[in-house]
């Protein structure tokens, strides 16, 4: 396994390669981003695993500094995983003195997570364009977890022309059904035990929807009530088209129910995709 720590020798190293499969990370390594490797590993040799926790896509130092940064684990996982190529850079690397140019996204950006994160979205699709730009990927791989930052990313690459396919892959879940993430390791061990709690409740919602047992408004208020009840900071939960995440139309049929809400200082998303 090459660990690459530079702009210059990533270039280098990957200009002579084709087929090369891309997997952006933060660290702090789990099962999801297993999932995403092995995917990959499945569709070429050239795969290249970044690891980079991006200042620009958080909303708080806080939230930058708690956010759980575990390299030397994360490189030996990759190393049994079989990665060829593990790009970490710097900050003064990667993002340079200056970072005033950003990408301009369509409105759904500032809705749902980014309606509580302002900017967050900028961050995530600036530092994305930027690895897309070094390391030329023909294929890149993102987990289904963070719906609203895949639909972004596919739309940015229709936008501008991206020669990449991405890739969207399952959610991994926990024993309870909990959505594997790397701030479930800051949940303290009353909270984890009570974290499976978002994703059961979509699986209510669910078929409530499906049922038709009440407005989408109605399933929305009460859900958002019973985790507020149970000591949950709900941020939103939402049925939306798993198409434009806009409100459903009359006859939409492919739904997805999307949710933020922290227990204590840690913030958790979930999503559950469907058809009726
Ligand atoms: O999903 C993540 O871990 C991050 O948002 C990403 C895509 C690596 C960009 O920093």
């Amino acid at each position: 396994m090459r660990v690459i720590h530079s702009q210059s020798e990533l270039i280098k190293t990957l200009k002579v390669l084709t087929n090369i499969a891309f997997v952006p990370t933060m660290g702090n390594l789990h099962e999801g981003h297993h999932k995403l490797i092995e995917e990959a590993l499945k569709k070429t040799k050239y795969v290249v695993v970044s690891i980079f926790i991006n200042p620009l896509q958080f909303n708080s130092k806080e939230d930058f500094l708690s956010y759980p940064r575990t390299i030397d684990e994360d490189l030996s996982i990759l190393q049994k995983l079989n990665v060829p190529f593990v790009f970490t850079p710097s900050k003064e690397d990667i993002l340079g003195a200056l970072q005033i140019i950003e990408i301009h996204l369509p409105n759904i950006a500032n809705d749902l997570c980014g309606k509580f994160r302002p900017g967050h979205f900028n961050g995530v699709t600036t530092i994305v364009c930027k690895l897309f730009n070094l390391i030329r990927p023909d294929l890149a791989f993102f987990g289904k977890k963070d719906f609203q930052q895949l639909f972004l990313i596919k739309e940015l690459v229709k936008q501008l022309n991206y020669p990449i396919q991405i890739i969207g892959i399952d959610t991994i879940r926990d024993y309870d059904g909990l959505a594997k993430s790397s701030r479930n390791t800051l949940l303290s061990a009353e909270n984890r035990k009570k974290a499976s709690q978002l994703f059961k409740l979509m699986n209510t919602m669910k078929d409530e929807v499906i049922q038709k047992t009440s407005s989408f408004k109605e399933i929305e208020e009460s859900a958002t009530k019973s985790l507020n009840t149970s000591g949950w900071a709900v941020d939103y939960i939402a049925i939306r088209s798993a198409q434009s995440l806009k409100t459903p139309v009359h006859d939409e049929n492919h739904i997805v129910i999307l949710g933020a809400a922290s227990l204590g200082s840690v913030r958790l998303i979930d999503n559950i995709e469907f058809c009726i």
